[in-house]
C-alpha cells in the first residue's frame, strides 16, 4: 500500500481549513477544494491566520509556517483531486449535499487505494459509502473543533469499511498527524456527539425557558466543572445551523426526544444568527 503524501480536502470552513491545516504541517501535499473563489478566499485567510498563531505562541517555527503554506494549493475544480491518496470532505452537514459529493468524488479521484473520508458530525458513513462504488474504501474521521487544538478523532468504519483501510487511515491519523484515535460504531453522533449534543440542547432549553442567563448558564459549568467553555458558548463555537443539521440526523435515527432541536435554536438558525462565525448567537463577537 502507498504511502499517503496527496491529500484533498473538500470544503474550507471552520473544519476543513483546520484539517488542511494539520495535514500540511504534518508534510503532507493538500489541495483544499471550496465552491467559489470567495469561499475559498475565506479558508485560506483562515488558514494563514491560524498558522501565524501558532507561531506567535512559539508552537511552531516561521520557516515551518511558510513551508507549510507551500504545501497547500487552493482550487475550485474538484477534477483537481484526481490524484489524492486520502480525501476528507469537511462540507456543510446535509445529508443530501454529502452524498451528492461523495458521488462526484468516486467519479473523479483515481487512485484505486485512495481512501474517502468524511468528517461528518453525526451522518452515518454508510449512507456517505453507498454513493460511491467504492465503499470499503469509505470511513469516517472525525475531528474536533478547533482542529489544531484538540487531540481526538473519532474514526468511524461503515459496516462495508475494508479493515486494512481502517487501519492505514487509524495509522495515518496517530503517526502522522499525532492525534489520539478513538473508534465508533456507525450510529448517528458516534460516541462525542452522542453525549455533547443532548447536553448543549438542554442548556439552550434551559436558557430558552428564562431559567437562567446565557452567561450563568455557561460560568456554571466553566466555574463549577471545569469545562474550558460554557454549552451555550460552545453552541456559538460549533456554529448553530451545524449544531440544527446533527439534531436532524440524530433524531431521525433514534426519534428521541433529547436529540430534538429546541424552538429557539431553529428560530436562530432562521434570522441567520449562527453563532461565532456570523458575528452573533447566543453572544456577540467583533
Ligand atoms: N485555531 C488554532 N488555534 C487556536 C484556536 C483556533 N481557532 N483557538 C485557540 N487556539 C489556540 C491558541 O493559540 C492557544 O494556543 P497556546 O496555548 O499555544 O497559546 C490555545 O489554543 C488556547 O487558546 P486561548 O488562550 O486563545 O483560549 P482558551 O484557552 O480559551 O482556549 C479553546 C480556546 C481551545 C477553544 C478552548 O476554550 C476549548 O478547548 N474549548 C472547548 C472546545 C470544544 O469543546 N471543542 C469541541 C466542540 S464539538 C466538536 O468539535 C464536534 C462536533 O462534531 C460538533
Ligand atoms: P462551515 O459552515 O464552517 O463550512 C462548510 C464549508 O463547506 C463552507 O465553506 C462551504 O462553502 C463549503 N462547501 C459546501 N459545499 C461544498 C462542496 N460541494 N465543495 C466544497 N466546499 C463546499 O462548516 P464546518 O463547521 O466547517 O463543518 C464542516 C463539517 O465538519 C460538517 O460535516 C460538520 O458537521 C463537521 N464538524 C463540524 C464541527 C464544528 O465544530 N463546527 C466539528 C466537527 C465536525
Amino acid at each position: 500500500m502507498s504511502e499517503i503524501e496527496r491529500v484533498g480536502v473538500v470544503g474550507a470552513g471552520l473544519m476543513g481549513s483546520g484539517i488542511a491545516e494539520v495535514n500540511a504541517r504534518a508534510g503532507r501535499h493538500v489541495t483544499v477544494r471550496e465552491t467559489d473563489e470567495s469561499a475559498l478566499e475565506a479558508g485560506r485567510a483562515r488558514i494563514d491566520k491560524s498558522l501565524q498563531r501558532a507561531v506567535r505562541s512559539g508552537k511552531l517555527s516561521e520557516d515551518d509556517a511558510r513551508q507549510a503554506q507551500d504545501r497547500l494549493s487552493y482550487t475550485t475544480e474538484l477534477r483537481a483531486l484526481a490524484e489524492s491518496d486520502f480525501v476528507v470532505e469537511a462540507i456543510v452537514e446535509q445529508e443530501a449535499a454529502k452524498v451528492d459529493l461523495f458521488g462526484q468524488l468516486d467519479a473523479v479521484v483515481d487512485k484505486p487505494d485512495a481512501i474517502l473520508a468524511s468528517n461528518t458530525s453525526s451522518i452515518p458513513i454508510m449512507k456517505l459509502g453507498m454513493a460511491t462504488n467504492r465503499a470499503e474504501h469509505v470511513v469516517g474521521v472525525h475531528f474536533f473543533n478547533p482542529v489544531p487544538v484538540l487531540p481526538l478523532v473519532e474514526l468511524v468504519p461503515s459496516l462495508l469499511t475494508d479493515e486494512k483501510v481502517v487501519e492505514r487511515t487509524r495509522s495515518y491519523v496517530a503517526d502522522t498527524l499525532n492525534k489520539t484515535v478513538i473508534r465508533s460504531k456507525d450510529r448517528a453522533g458516534f460516541i462525542v456527539n452522542a453525549l455533547l449534543v443532548p447536553y448543549l440542547l438542554s442548556a439552550i432549553r434551559m436558557f430558552e425557558s428564562g431559567f437562567a442567563s446565557a452567561e450563568d448558564i455557561d460560568h456554571g459549568m466553566e466555574l463549577g466543572t471545569a469545562h474550558p467553555m460554557g454549552p451555550l458558548r460552545l453552541a456559538d463555537l460549533v456554529g448553530l445551523d451545524t449544531i440544527k443539521s446533527i439534531t436532524e440526523s440524530m433524531y431521525d435515527e433514534f426519534k428521541e426526544p433529547l436529540y430534538s432541536a429546541p424552538p429557539l435554536l431553529l428560530r436562530m438558525v432562521d434570522a441567520g444568527l449562527l453563532g461565532k462565525k456570523s458575528g452573533r448567537g447566543f453572544y456577540e463577537y467583533s
